[in-house]
């Protein structure tokens, strides 16, 4: 009997009940920071040392943040189910929840990489602490300005083919924590089979596709994944 496939969506949304801010919310970090000057190729290529900076911040923030009962209870599931979680957040919560099988859509905190090729694996380093900070000099394996290995604006999103594969396969698709507002992420529940169920948890949704058949739940994502839990359990009764 093999295992019923689950895909998680996530967005900054799941890690909010964690104290990272997310992007959109009132006082997120888009109102802190123009966003076309910390998270776009533009912007980094005007101003590589803010950019690089700004990486370094939201880095050494994880050092004093943990995963939240929905990091939790997705890796829970991972018990009786195939689970991907495919996530547009950067930070390593997920990892450290436990969840074992997950695509960063748009990069990775604690990774850094080339400048020149950021998408050349050969390039990419994992970075060993939260305090392991990329400095202005720094150099990729290929000689170029290390990077910190996320996907900005204006860039290719390389997982996102994978990412599709794994919603097109999916019996289960649990969209938490995210706006909706960024493609090509927020295009992938359109990948879901008809007869896969798919859950939406945000206590405010947003760009919920109408023409969909989406269970929202209009909760905290650590509430709501109370809800979504046991509402796979019960079907897997059926
Ligand atoms: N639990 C669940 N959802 C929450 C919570 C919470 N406690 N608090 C806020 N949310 C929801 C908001 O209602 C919103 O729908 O999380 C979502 C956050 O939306 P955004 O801030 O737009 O974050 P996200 O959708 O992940 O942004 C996508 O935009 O800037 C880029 O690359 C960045 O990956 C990011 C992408």
């Amino acid at each position: 009997m093999t295992m019923k496939k689950i895909v998680f969506l996530t967005g900054a949304g799941i890690s909010a009940e964690s104290g990272i801010t997310t992007f959109r919310d009132a006082g997120g970090l888009w109102e802190q920071y123009p966003v076309e000057d910390v998270a776009s190729i533009e912007g980094y290529w005007r101003n590589p040392k803010l950019v690089i900076q700004f990486y370094n911040d939201r880095r050494r923030q994880l050092a004093g943040v943990k995963p939240n009962k929905a990091h939790e209870l997705v890796a829970e599931l991972q018990d009786n189910y195939d689970v991907t979680v495919v996530t547009q957040n950067v930070d390593d919560l997920h990892e450290r929840a436990g969840s074992n099988k997950i695509i960063h859509l748009h990069g990775e905190l604690m990774k850094a990489t080339s400048s020149d090729e950021p998408n050349d694996n050969r390039c990419v380093v994992k970075l060993p602490n939260y305090e392991s900070d990329i400095n202005f000099g720094d150099k990729a394996k290929d000689g170029s300005q290390l990077r910190p290995f996320i996907v900005w604006f204006g860039e290719p999103v390389p997982m996102i083919e994978l990412a599709a594969e794994r919603v097109s396969e999916a019996d289960i698709v649990v969209i938490v924590g995210t706006s909706l507002n960024v493609y090509p992420a927020a295009g992938l529940v359109r990948y879901a089979r008809r007869d896969a169920t798919i859950y939406l948890v945000d206590p405010s949704p947003q760009n919920v596709p109408n023409d969909m058949d989406i269970h929202v739940i209009s909760k905290k994502a650590s509430e709501g994944m109370i809800d979504v839990v046991n509402a796979i359990r019960n079907s897997s009764l059926l």
